[in-house]
């Protein structure tokens, strides 16, 4: 699904990612580590295709076909989705409307009409359901006063609703309590299918107790220095990431 090859890229004369190789097939979950500033949330906006970074070399290919020079709107039509870490509040719109216009969004994209009413809350009822979402919910302002939780929730929600074939999650260190973490576990879980695929990315050992990754891969100053499955995330809860640091240093020497 996801091949990404010898990807470099970096803002102005700062090289940030020094040559990524990564492979996500349907139906894996794969997570990605490591201490803060190693690249992590730069390598996930680089695969959305935000302009703020720029790309100095390698490749990103999507089912077969290279998406590097296709705008974020149009990968996400693709089937990325990028999950927002910092969530925006936009009073006025509702979770459900945010949620229909999304949809809409993808469907005008791919030549479709707008979802038929009936049709659509049919998909929201069953997803709330599936994610055990309460019912005022749906009329909440956008991020309004939402708790953390909430922001998890929504943020679930609307990748429940989408579908999308690949999504990545970037779950950022702060502001993630326990019950978060578990919102967002639990949806990973209940939404993975055969034919879609999760990057988690996550500071926090913590967040892998409750979903199990197919893969496990460390990221330190813009490389992949390790990857394995989800002993290796075991690995670093007991070692920490100074241990991989170390090892990789002594590589270098
Ligand atoms: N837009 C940007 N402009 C300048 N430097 C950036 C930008 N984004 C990231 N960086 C730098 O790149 C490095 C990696 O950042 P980031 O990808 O956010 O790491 P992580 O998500 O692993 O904590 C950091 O040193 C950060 O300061
Ligand atoms: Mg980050």
């Amino acid at each position: 699904m996801l091949k990404i090859k010898g990807l470099k890229a970096g803002v102005e004369d700062n090289n940030i990612l020094k040559g990524i190789d990564l492979q996500v097939n349907k139906g894996e979950i794969h997570a990605i580590m490591g201490p803060n500033g190693s690249g992590k949330s730069t390598l996930s906006s680089v695969i959305a295709g935000k302009e703020e970074y720029e790309v100095e070399g390698g490749s990103i290919e999507f089912d077969g076909t290279s998406i590097m020079d296709l705008s974020p709107e149009e990968r996400a039509h693709l089937g990325i989705f990028l999950s927002f870490q910092y969530p925006v509040e936009i009073p006025g719109v509702s979770v459900s409307n945010f949620i229909k216009t999304s949809i809409n969004e993808t469907r005008k994209a791919k030549g479709l009409e707008p979802m038929p009413a009936g049709e659509l809350l049919k998909l929201m009822r069953e997803k709330m359901e599936l994610l055990d979402i309460k019912k005022g919910f749906l009329s909440r302002s956008l991020n309004q006063g939402f708790s953390g939780g909430e922001k998890k929730r929504n943020e679930i929600f609307q990748l429940a609703t989408l579908a999308p074939k690949l999504a990545i999650l970037d779950e950022t260190d702060s502001g993630l309590d326990i019950d978060a973490l578990k919102i967002v576990a639990n949806g990973i879980n209940k939404l993975r299918t055969p034919e879609n695929a999760t990057i988690v990315i996550t500071h926090y050992q913590r967040l892998l107790d409750y979903i199990v990754p197919d893969f496990v891969h460390v990221l330190y100053n813009g490389r992949i220095v390790k990857s394995g499955t989800k002993e290796l995330a075991f690995e670093l809860e007991a070692k920490g990431y100074d241990w991989i640091i170390k090892e990789v240093e002594e590589q270098c020497i």
